[in-house]
């Protein structure tokens, strides 16, 4: 009895001083696209949280991947005269350029196209069919003759069934909303070649997702009580999976035929089968052939943390539109593969640039490429996100008024200004060595206590509350040095002491409150260690203080202001030139947007969109010069759709196409003149750098041109038409 009782203490105080073995993902962008800034919400949240993990002496490992195969990456290749090999090559080290670029640390950055991760989805499908979980069955499908392959449902448009707006998405219209089947679309035609497609059979392999045991195991890991997902993320699986006894899981589709990039379905003799696995499929096992990688290099035991009873953790950050995969088909495969679960899935929300959605037109599309070639440094834009993340699934903005007003008063006027007030004095007037420090002092207690409370808010991933204590502790720093006021000290005869104790003081708060912003600046950090010439900060270190004596080197200043005129540089790096798009840049465009769940998220997130701010009040003169007026961004466009807006007797609804797969809403007061059904397919001339306009009906994202009489004798309204030949999406000037 006394024996077990100190087995259970000696096993307690193990698990208190035993690192913890965590490994952490971030999901693998797509090999197609740019890294941009709604990308970094994301993989600048990993990685401060791994940081803050590896500080505090966990054993974590961080890995990521491309994500390569797929219809789009194929066609993209294609498109550009390379193989997919060879694109995704390129693409991989633009995206390990960004991410290093930008401070995000992994341990190992790979691809999914890799021998690893091919393993491991043989594996996994093959214990996924001895368990009885993969179904073969024939189905009906879009084909495109001209380009002999089978469409995905993004690469079939035509004519919305329910609202008949042209132009349309196999999967659903982004006029009116409606989900369908692509067999429901009027008039289709493929998107690659513009061919009327064929239906033909194929077979398809499925996984059996609506299978009791699948069901059962989904129920209680979803559960709220089992705690893997935040609350909100909980709840939608409840949606999602039905109510007890009603079932609402279907099958999912997991194989492709070729024409496809990606790894071929193995049969029992290892034999061809023709059969491509879904890139869904193979996607989430990336993470785990990133990780068998680094194992292979770092002597780790893949099994230990893949085993079902391991010990280790494992946590996924995704975003919110990518739950459906992570918390459903990806912990039923890992479960009926006899695989651990994921520990936890962190959900994130999505990034708005000034309140709107990221527009390519209004330059708010930003890539990270363009950030640091700009100039701007990447720790600001860590910083500011650290500012703004919580532990929810909520989307968060970037303003940019309030970007620069953040980091420059809190990191350059509040935090580094401690150093630069009191480095000086050290170097100049105690050759570089300091006092004793005085560790009774409240600013310097506050902050040791507030540390564990800190550690706790990053382990939350309470980031924006975490950087608000650290800055109330930073207010408390500044206004020590402001009450004993190094630079008059330094003035006096015979206050020699006074001012080496003020100054060694001020350079123990700031190195204290280095280590609390560590995690979210990095580099930062990694100056100041330089600086005050010591090793790499932990966070043990909060409980020390620099020793009398010790000498610190040259204070080089450490970060400079944000100037706004950066940002304006870095907006019009990013407004793309709206040319029609090419049908790469259409494939492209229309991209990964893989299933139902994702498209339904997707609209959420649209008709989410907010109101930018106010329309700046113009100041009108009565001349206008060349730049005020190459200010106004005129663009063609072609009326997708228009529609009768109800309760509105001047206004229609109408939706535009500029050309780059982008559309936009606008309420034009035309409604006197013209009847909707007649403007479909017409093309005019909007202003598409309006800022958007909150209206009862909608949001109106710019404005058409149209002529009238302003004294009325002429009655009507004139919409204006470009000469025959341009395409939407060209600038007028
Ligand atoms: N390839 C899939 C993920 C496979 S994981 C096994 C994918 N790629 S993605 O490139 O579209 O997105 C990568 C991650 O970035 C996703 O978690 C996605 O939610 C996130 N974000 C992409 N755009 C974003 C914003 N605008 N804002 C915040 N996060 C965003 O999905
Ligand atoms: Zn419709």
């Amino acid at each position: 009895m006394a024996s077990a009782r100190a087995k259970i203490a000696a096993f307690t105080f193990m698990a208190l001083i035993m690192p913890r073995k965590i490994l952490v993902t971030s999901a693998l962008p797509y090999a197609n696209g740019a890294i941009h800034l709604g990308h970094l919400v994301e993989y600048i949240q990993t990685d401060i949280w791994v940081r803050f993990q590896k500080m505090s002496g966990n054993e974590c490992w961080y890995v990521c991947a491309d994500d390569t195969h797929g219809t789009p990456i194929m066609l993209r290749a294609e498109k550009e005269g390379i193989t997919p090999e060879a694109l995704i090559e390129r693409v991989h080290g633009e995206h390990s350029r960004d991410f290093a670029g930008f401070g995000v640390g992994f341990d190992n950055y790979y691809s999914t196209h890799s021998p690893e991760t091919r393993e491991c989805a043989n594996d996994i499908y093959g214990r996924l069919k001895a368990a009885g979980l993969i179904d073969v069955r024939t189905i009906e499908q879009y084909y495109d003759p001209v380009k002999q392959m089978f469409l995905p449902d993004r690469f079939i448009k035509g004519e919305c069934p329910k609202c008949h707006a042209k132009d349309q998405y196999g999967d659903n219209c982004e006029v009116c909303g409606a989900a369908y089947a692509p067999t429901d679309l009027i008039e289709p035609f493929s998107a690659v070649s513009g061919a009327k497609p064929e239906l033909r059979n194929s077979e398809h392999y499925f996984f059996k997702l609506s299978d009791p045991r699948c069901e059962a195991f989904l129920r209680q890991y979803t559960g709220r009580a089992n705690g893997v997902l935040q609350n909100e993320a909980a709840n939608k699986m409840q949606e999602w999976l039905g109510a007890p006894g009603d079932n609402k899981l279907t099958d999912w589709d997991i194989s492709r035929d070729a024409p496809y990039f990606g790894f071929e379905i193995p049969d029992e003799f290892g034999k061809s089968t023709g059969k491509y696995f879904y890139v869904w499929l193979d996607a989430p096992i990336g993470y785990m052939g990133s990780f068998k990688n680094l194992c292979a290099r770092n002597g780790l035991d893949f099994n230990e943390w893949f085993k079902p009873d391991s010990t280790t953790e494992l946590y996924h950050f995704i975003g919110k539109d990518i739950l459906y995969f992570h918390a459903l088909f990806w912990p039923a495969e890992l479960q009926h593969a006899g695989f651990r679960t994921p520990t936890k899935i962190f959900a994130h929300g999505f990034l708005t640039v000034d309140g709107a959605k990221m527009s390519k037109s209004r330059g708010t599309f930003i890539t990270a490429d363009s950030f640091l070639q700009t100039g701007l440094n990447p720790e600001w834009l860590r910083y500011y996100f650290a500012a703004k993340l919580s532990n929810t699934m909520e989307d968060i903005d970037l303003n940019f008024e309030d970007f620069c007003a953040r980091v420059n008063s809190d990191l350059v006027g509040k935090f580094v200004n401690i150093a630069s007030r009191s480095a000086g004095f050290i170097a100049k007037r105690f050759a570089g060595q300091l006092a004793p420090t005085d560790a009774s002092l409240p600013a310097i207690k506050a902050i040791q206590e507030a540390a564990p409370r800190i550690a706790e808010l990053y382990e939350a991933r309470e980031f924006s509350k975490a950087v608000r204590e650290i800055m109330a502790l930073t207010d408390g720093a500044n206004q020590y040095v402001d009450s004993v006021k190094p630079w008059e000290l330094a003035k006096q005869e015979g206050k020699e002491s006074e001012l080496h104790a003020a100054c060694s003081n001020a350079l123990n708060l700031f190195h204290l409150l280095t280590i609390l912003l560590k995690p979210v600046l990095p580099v930062l950090a990694g100056k100041v260690e330089q600086f005050l010439n010591i090793a790499p900060l932990t966070w043990n270190d909060t409980q020390s203080l620099l020793a009398a004596g010790h000498a610190i080197n040259t204070y080089e200043h450490l970060m400079t202001r944000i100037d706004p005129k950066q940002i304006e540089k870095l907006i019009e790096a990013n407004r793309e030139s709206l040319a029609p798009a090419t049908e790469a840049g259409a494939a492209q465009a229309a991209g990964q947007q893989h299933s139902q769940q994702r498209h339904a998220e997707q609209q959420q997130k649209d008709s989410k969109v907010k109101a930018a701010a106010a329309e700046i009040a113009a100041e009108a003169g009565s001349l206008c010069s060349i730049d005020d007026f190459m200010k106004v961004d005129l663009r063609i466009a072609r009326i997708a759709n228009a529609e009768h807006v109800e309760g509105a007797d001047k206004l229609v609804r109408l939706t535009l196409d500029i050309g780059n797969d982008e559309t936009r809403n606008v309420f034009a007061g035309i409604k006197a003149a013209y009847d909707p059904a007649q403007l479909i397919g017409r093309l005019t001339v909007m202003v598409a750098n309006l800022a958007p306009r909150k209206m009862k009906f909608g949001l109106s994202e710019g404005m058409v041109l149209a002529a009238s009489d302003v004294e009325g004798k002429t009655p009507g309204i004139f919409l204006l038409s470009p000469d025959s030949g341009a395409q939407p999406g060209m600038r007028v000037k």
